[in-house]
């Protein structure tokens, strides 16, 4: 495990060594190639807050597009064959239509979902000139914990809504703000589709066998196909937690979407994944279960 601890948690980190490296920083990557010899790489760091990335592209261009470069060039050098890359619907931006294939351009709208596509296209050469087999997973909402709640969300800030409904539910937090309520949605809230972390789980493993095993390299949307709104959300925190979930209603935030729902057909046929966690009183449950910890 690599990951410089700018978010990550070293009590998460509970099989294998952990170095404590910034992928930004060329020669510690390739030191630590060297040191530890990986047979195969499954690159999950990344600074992720769309926001700052309005605030801040550099820092997600350095970060994220010229680490992830760092560490497909040490690939090469330690002639690493496989990477399976945690990119983001964020790379689609705005779509005209739902679902979201994988053949739907991608046109990211903030700097977090470019930063992701440029090292998609760099996956894309480093594949075709150097022979590194890849697979950029795009995940839709994660959610859940571990199902033993050995391990949740804890991130500082939470921008994910489940957690911070969930917080505001056993007031460690100020009221949940919801972010537009005259979308053309249903209820007016917006629609995201939410996976849970453990079926996200089995997609790396699968992802990574299907490169292994030669079959070649692929993009794939993680998701589940169905949308929730945020007040399905919020009604099934309630209901889980048994708690009232209180919030305030605001204006829509500027490039948030009505909707943003996977085609995930792609990652069900060729790697013959199957979703089983990831209804939605399951993923609030554990989370929950999580959170009471
Ligand atoms: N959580 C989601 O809903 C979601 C959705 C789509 C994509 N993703 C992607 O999934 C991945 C994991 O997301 P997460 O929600 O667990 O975020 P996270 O912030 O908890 O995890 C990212 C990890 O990367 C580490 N890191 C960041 N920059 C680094 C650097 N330069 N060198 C070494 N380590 C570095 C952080 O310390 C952290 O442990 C990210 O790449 C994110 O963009 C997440």
């Amino acid at each position: 495990m690599l990951d410089n601890l700018s978010m990550g948690h070293e009590t998460a980190v509970r099989w294998g060594p952990l170095a404590k490296v910034d992928l930004r920083d060329r020669g510690h990557v390739f030191s630590v190639f060297d040191e530890h010899r990986p047979e195969a790489v499954i690159h999950f760091a990344a600074c992720s807050f769309v926001g700052e990335s309005m605030e801040d592209p550099g820092k997600y261009f350095a970060n994220n597009t010229v680490g992830s470069q760092h560490l497909l060039d040490a690939l090469v050098k330690f002639e690493v064959k496989d990477v399976v890359f945690s990119s983001t619907c964020a790379t689609y931006g705005e779509p005209e239509s739902m679902p979201i294939g994988e053949d739907t351009p991608q046109r990211p709208v903030n700097p977090y979902g470019c930063s992701k596509l440029m090292v998609e296209q760099m996956l894309e050469w480093y594949g075709k000139v150097h022979g590194v087999r890849w697979a950029a997973l795009r995940y839709f909402n994660v959610a859940g914990s571990d199902p033993e709640a050995e391990i949740g969300e804890d991130h500082d800030p939470e921008t994910h809504l489940i957690p911070l409904a969930i917080w505001a539910a056993q007031g460690k937090r100020d009221r949940l703000s919801v972010f537009g309520t005259d979308y053309p949605t249903p209820d007016g809230t917006a629609i995201r589709d939410y996976i849970h972390v453990w079926d996200l789980v089995d997609a790396h493993l699968l992802a990574l066998e299907y490169l292994r095993a030669g079959k070649g390299s692929l993009q794939a949307n993680l998701g589940t196909g169905k949308g929730h709104s945020v007040r399905e959300v919020i009604d099934t925190v309630g209901s889980i937690t048994g708690m009232e979930v209180p919030y305030v209603e605001t204006d829509r935030r500027a490039g948030d979407p009505p909707e943003l729902v996977a085609d995930a057909r792609r990652a069900v046929r060729k790697l013959q994944w199957t979703p089983k966690v990831s209804d939605l009183p399951t993923m609030v449950e554990h989370a929950w279960s999580w959170f009471k910890k």
